[in-house]
C-alpha cells in the first residue's frame, strides 16, 4: 500500500478565520489532539505574522513529540530567520516557504516576472535549508498557474533542495479534472519530481476541495493538506476526515494513512468548541445528521444490514451509538467520561459537582442530554466567573403585544435593571443591555441553532459584536433561547467591556 502524508493546518490556514482565534493554551490542546489523531505534520503558524504566533510554534514544538512541527514563511529571509528560531524546540521540523506563480500574483501582487519569481523561489529554498533539512516549497496560486511555468518552477525548487512542493488552489478555482490534469502533468514533465512529496492544498470556493484533493492523490500526490472541520477562511480548506474516510472506505485505491479514524468525531468536536464553529448538521463525516437514518424505508434498510444504507460504519469514527444518551439517570461517573471523550479532561471534582448540578437541572426539564449540551454547560460554568452576568430576564412576547424585556445584570457583584421595548423579544432584551452597558457597539452576526431536534432543545447562539473597530465574539446555550441571545451577547461584551 502506498502511504499517504497527512498534513494539517486546522492551527495555521484554518485559524486564519475571523473570530475564530486561539489562544496557545487552546492551541496546544487542539495540537496533542491531531497527534494522538495520527496526523503527519501539524502546521503550527506564521511566526513572522504576531509575536502571539510565533509563540505558539514555539509552545507547540515543546509539546508534541511525534509529528513534524511545520511554520509558515514568505519567500523572504528575514521571515525564514523568525520561522527557523520559533522551530528551534521542535524534535521534527519544517519550513514551509513559497512565493505566488500566477500571473495575478506575479504581477498584480508581486510587481514582478517569472524569472525573478524563479529565482526567489530558489533562494528562499536554499536560505531555509541552511536551517532544516526538511523544506516545503509552496507556488501560491499554483491552481491558476500556467502548468509550464508551474513545472519550471517545481524542477527548480526541488533542485535547490526541497522535500515537498506544495501545488495549492489558493482561490479553489480549479475543477477536480483540471487539477488532476495539473498534477500528472508534474509528474510527466518534471525530470527530478521523484525528489520531493507533491502537496495537494485546495481551498473550497466552489465545493471541490475534497474532489479536487482526491484527484490530486490519484495523480501522484502523496501529501495532503487539511483542516478538521474543513475550517478556512472563505469556503474553507480541504476537510481532513473527508479525504481520510474516502481513502479508506475506497479500498481498491491501495493507499493507507496514519490516522486513527475512531478519533475523529472527537477531534471534529473540539476544535468546533474552541474555535467556535458549528459544524453544519449534514456536513460530511461529522455533521450530527451524517449517520442519522429519519426515513422509514432507510430505518429498516439498516436494521436489516447496516451496508444497505451506509458506507462508512459509525464507530470507525468515533460515533458509539450506544453511549449517546445521558439522562437525568446518569451518574456522575458517566459524565465524567462522556466530558473527557469531548476533550474536558482534566477537571477537578469540584468542577465536575458544578457542571454536574447543571447537568441535572438540564436532565430535568430535557429528556436526553447530547454532546452539544455538555458542552454548552462546560460553556456555561465558565460564565460564572465572567464579570457581567445576567441575573434576571422577563420577556413579553407574542402577537399583537408590545415586545419588552426587563433584566437585571450582575456587573462585577452591582446590580443594574433596565427595561426595554423592541421588535421581538431578543431585540428589546440586547437593548435593555446596551442601555446599562452604554457602550457604542453593533451585532455583526448573530445564528441561532437548535441541536437536535426536539421542542425542548437546547438553543445555540453565536454572536459577533463590533466595538471600536474590532470584532469580538460570543457563545452561549439554553433551552431559552431569549436567554441564550442575552447572554452570548454579553459573553461577547465581558471580552472588551470589562
Ligand atoms: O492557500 C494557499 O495558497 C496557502 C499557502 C500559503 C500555502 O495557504
Ligand atoms: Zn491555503
Amino acid at each position: 500500500m502506498d502511504r499517504l502524508y497527512i498534513f494539517d493546518t486546522t492551527l495555521r490556514d484554518g485559524e486564519q478565520v475571523p473570530g475564530c482565534q486561539l489562544n496557545t493554551v487552546e492551541k496546544i490542546e487542539v495540537a496533542k489532539a491531531l497527534e494522538s489523531l495520527g496526523v503527519d505534520v501539524i502546521e503550527a503558524g506564521f511566526p513572522v505574522s504576531s509575536p502571539g504566533d510565533f509563540n505558539s510554534v514555539i509552545e507547540l514544538s515543546k509539546a508534541i513529540t511525534w509529528p513534524v512541527i511545520c511554520a509558515l514563511t514568505r519567500a523572504v529571509e528575514n521571515d525564514i530567520d523568525v520561522a527557523a528560531e520559533a522551530l528551534q524546540y521542535a524534535k521534527r521540523r519544517r519550513i514551509h516557504t513559497g512565493i505566488g506563480t500566477s500571473v495575478y500574483h506575479i504581477t498584480n501582487k508581486l510587481n514582478s516576472n517569472p524569472d525573478e519569481i524563479v529565482e526567489r523561489a530558489v533562494a528562499a529554498v536554499k536560505y531555509a535549508k541552511k536551517y532544516v533539512e526538511d523544506v516545503e516549497f509552496y507556488a501560491e496560486d499554483a491552481g491558476r498557474t500556467e502548468n509550464e511555468y508551474l513545472a519550471r518552477v517545481v524542477e527548480a525548487v526541488i533542485k535547490a533542495g526541497a522535500t515537498v512542493v506544495n501545488i495549492p488552489d489558493t482561490t479553489g478555482y480549479c475543477f477536480p479534472s483540471d487539477y488532476a490534469a495539473k498534477i500528472k502533468y508534474l509528474m510527466e514533465n518534471v525530470s527530478n519530481i521523484h525528489k520531493a512529496v507533491i502537496s495537494t492544498h485546495c481551498h473550497n470556493d466552489l465545493g471541490m476541495a475534497t474532489a479536487n484533493s482526491l484527484a490530486g492523490i490519484a495523480n501522484g500526490a502523496r501529501q495532503v493538506e487539511v483542516t478538521i472541520n474543513g475550517i478556512g477562511e472563505r469556503a474553507g480548506n480541504t476537510a481532513l476526515e473527508e479525504v481520510v474516510m474516502a481513502i479508506k472506505s475506497h479500498k481498491e485505491l491501495d493507499i493507507e494513512t496514519n490516522i486513527h479514524t475512531q478519533k475523529i468525531w472527537e477531534t471534529s468536536k473540539l476544535v468546533s468548541t474552541l474555535m467556535n464553529m458549528p459544524v453544519q448538521p449534514n456536513k460530511a463525516i461529522v455533521g450530527r445528521n451524517a449517520f442519522a437514518h429519519s426515513s422509514g424505508i432507510h430505518q429498516d434498510g439498516v436494521l436489516k444490514n447496516r451496508e444497505n444504507y451506509e458506507i462508512i460504519d459509525p464507530k470507525d469514527v468515533g460515533i458509539d451509538e450506544n453511549s449517546i444518551v445521558l439522562t437525568a439517570r446518569s451518574g456522575r461517573a458517566a459524565l465524567k467520561h462522556r466530558l473527557a471523550t469531548l476533550g474536558a479532561s482534566d477537571i477537578s471534582q469540584e468542577k465536575l459537582d458544578e457542571i454536574y448540578q447543571q447537568f441535572l437541572r438540564l436532565a430535568d426539564r430535557k429528556k436526553s442530554i447530547g454532546d452539544s449540551d455538555i458542552l454548552a454547560l462546560l460553556g456555561e460554568r465558565e460564565n460564572v466567573q465572567k464579570k457581567i452576568k445576567l441575573d434576571y430576564l422577563q420577556v413579553l412576547c407574542g402577537k399583537r403585544v408590545r415586545q419588552v424585556a426587563t433584566l437585571r445584570i450582575d456587573i462585577a457583584g452591582e446590580k443594574f435593571e433596565h427595561t426595554a421595548s423592541g421588535n421581538g423579544p431578543v431585540d428589546a432584551s440586547i437593548k435593555a443591555v446596551k442601555n446599562i452597558i452604554q457602550r457604542q457597539m453593533s451585532i455583526q452576526e448573530f445564528l441561532i441553532q437548535a441541536i437536535t431536534r426536539g421542542s425542548d432543545d437546547v438553543g445555540k447562539v453565536h454572536i459577533q459584536v463590533e466595538y471600536n473597530g474590532k470584532i469580538y465574539y460570543g457563545f452561549a446555550a439554553n433551552t431559552d433561547i431569549v436567554t441564550a441571545s442575552v447572554e452570548a451577547f454579553i459573553d461577547a461584551v465581558n471580552k472588551f467591556a470589562i
